[in-house]
Parts: structure tokens; C-alpha cells; sequence
């Protein structure tokens, strides 16, 4: 007989049956992932990021595999406020974990303006805020670079989240991640998630050009997984720790051992994305011959 272990968790005044969060942007809304998982069994969920206005996203491809993780550029591609309210909260309300919405837009107004049109909806137990999106023209990663800019970001969303819980995404893709994450933490987020992708690039050596229509996309996956496991553990140390303030910690989980890592390295709970596609993991070393090596403009 197995020993029934509790590892339930307080994250931001939440209590979670456990520390596991689906990351945003990899399971959709919810109901994509009925057929493999069963969601009642996670402690929450992160949806994907919504808009006020549906999105496209990017031209493809947009998504290539890589050695241990994939990039894509997917563009904030939606359904836009309105259909997921409509649509999909009401499927995401029979959730027995916490549900986050993540929150991303082209300027404050846009990020506050979902956030109020959603801060009374009993289903939602709190906000992701998306700062950190490397592959959209405008909005995205601009708020998360600067410690200005996500402090005002962060106090005008936190205003229109409705005392629900606050959650701020950091970008990896910057000088001193701890400045972002305490300018966001004194303008009022209830937590930390870290990290976003990192930009990166995949070239077609055929072709001689970027194998993604946006040329260039957010690396994800176990690739990245130590590198996310030492800015959690940054974070922790030189904000977090002592203000108590938790963190979600994400990027490359893959198996219970991985989100062990990150909660040894400070995060209170984790995120799982990319493992999710269940994507190959072995080196494929097809026997290209290069044939020219051509410079693209
Ligand atoms: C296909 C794909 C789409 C994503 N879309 C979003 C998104 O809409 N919003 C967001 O905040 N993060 C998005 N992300 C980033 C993930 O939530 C996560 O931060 C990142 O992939 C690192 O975790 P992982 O290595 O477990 O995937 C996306 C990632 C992938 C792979």
C-alpha cells in the first residue's frame, strides 16, 4: 500500500492540493487537455494568454523542435476576452485547483481593461501577468525589461484585479532579473512566476534561413531548465526570501524530480509547459551536407 503524503501548499494565500500548475500557452483553456489528463488532479491552472480582442499570432511555421526543447513564436495567438468568457470559464469553473489567468495586451490600458472585465468572476482565483512574451511586436516583453515599467504595469493591473491573486511573469532576457522582481513586488504582485523562453534562433542550413516565419522564437524545455533553476533561486534569495513572497518556478520540468529542484531552489510551485507536447528527446543527427553557407539580410 502507498503512504498518502500530503504536499499540499499555501501559494499567495491560496491553499493548493499540491505545488503543479499547467504553464501558460501549452494546454489551451483547459478542456484541450480532457482526453490526456486529468486536470482535478493538478493544484491549478494557467491559461493560456488572453487578449482583449481575439489574436492570429504569428505567420508559420511557427514552432520547431530543438535539441531538448522547442522554440516557438506563437504570437499571443486567442480567442480574445469576450469567447473565453463565454466559452471557456464556464468549463474552467468546475475545476477543483485554482485557476490563473494569464493577461497579456499591446498597452496598460488593454492589460487593465481584461483584468477589470474579469476581477468578478468567482472561478478565477488569480492573475498571470504576461511581461514577459518575447515574440509579439508590441506590449509583451517591453513591460518586463524595465523595473519602471513593470512597477507601473504591476500597480495599475493590481488596482483592477479585484483583491484577486496578482501574479507577475519575468522575462529571463535581462541584465538583473531581481530588479524586475522587486519593483514588481513593491507595486503590489502576490507572486513571482519566472521563467518566460528565452529568444532564440533555428536556421535552415538549406535554405540558409530561419527555420520560424518570425525568424526568431522563445527556447523552452529541459534546455533550459538550469538556468531557470539559478534565477529562481536568484530571485529567491535576493528578493523573495524576504519579503514572502512566493514564486512559481518553470521552464524545462519535465518529471517529479525537476520541480523538486526548483522548490530546493525557492519556488513554492511549479509550472509544467513544453513537456506537455511531449515532444522527442533524442539527438536526431540527420547527415546534413552543406552546401553553401549563405548570410541572410
Ligand atoms: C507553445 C508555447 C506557447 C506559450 N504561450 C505562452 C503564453 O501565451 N503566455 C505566457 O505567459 N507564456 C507562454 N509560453 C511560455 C510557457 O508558459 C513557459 O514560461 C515556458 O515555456 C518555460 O516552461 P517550459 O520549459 O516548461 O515550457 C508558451 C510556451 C510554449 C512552448
Amino acid at each position: 500500500m502507498t503512504e498518502e503524503v500530503d504536499i499540499s501548499v499555501d501559494f499567495a494565500g491560496l491553499k493548493l492540493a499540491n505545488p503543479v500548475f499547467t504553464a501558460s500557452g501549452t494546454c489551451g483553456y483547459g478542456d484541450e487537455l480532457a482526453d490526456f489528463v486529468d486536470i482535478n488532479s493538478l493544484g491549478g491552472f494557467i491559461t493560456k494568454s488572453i487578449t482583449a480582442k481575439p489574436r492570429k499570432g504569428n505567420p508559420t511555421p511557427r514552432i520547431v523542435e530543438t535539441d531538448s526543447g522547442m522554440l516557438n513564436a506563437i504570437g499571443l495567438a486567442n480567442i480574445g476576452l469576450e469567447s473565453f468568457i463565454a466559452e471557456k470559464l464556464p468549463i474552467l469553473g468546475q475545476f477543483s485547483g485554482a485557476v490563473f489567468v494569464n493577461v497579456a495586451g499591446e498597452d496598460i490600458d488593454e492589460y487593465v481593461a481584461v483584468t477589470e472585465r474579469l476581477a468578478t468572476e468567482e472561478a478565477i482565483a488569480g492573475f498571470e501577468l504576461n511581461i514577459s512574451c518575447p515574440n509579439v511586436a508590441k506590449g509583451g516583453i517591453s513591460f518586463g525589461t524595465e523595473p519602471t515599467e513593470a512597477a507601473r504595469i504591476t500597480a495599475a493591473v493590481k488596482k483592477a484585479a479585484g483583491g484577486k491573486v496578482l501574479m507577475v511573469k519575468l522575462s529571463p532576457a535581462v541584465t538583473d532579473i531581481s530588479a524586475i522582481a522587486r519593483a514588481a513586488v513593491e507595486a503590489g504582485a502576490d507572486a513571482i512566476s519566472l521563467v518566460n523562453t528565452f529568444t532564440a534562433m533555428v536556421i535552415d542550413i538549406e535554405s540558409s534561413q530561419p527555420v520560424l516565419a518570425n525568424r526568431t522564437g522563445g527556447l523552452s524545455g529541459p534546455a533550459i531548465k538550469p538556468i531557470a533553476v539559478y534565477l529562481v533561486n536568484k530571485v529567491y534569495n535576493e528578493v523573495a526570501k524576504d519579503c514572502g513572497v512566493p514564486i512559481m518556478g518553470l521552464g524545462g520540468i519535465r518529471t517529479a524530480s525537476d520541480a523538486i529542484e526548483f522548490i530546493i531552489a525557492g519556488a513554492s510551485a511549479v509550472a509544467v509547459g513544453t513537456a506537455n507536447f511531449g515532444y522527442k528527446e533524442i539527438l536526431r543527427p540527420q547527415e546534413y551536407k552543406c552546401k553553401r553557407i549563405d548570410r541572410f539580410g
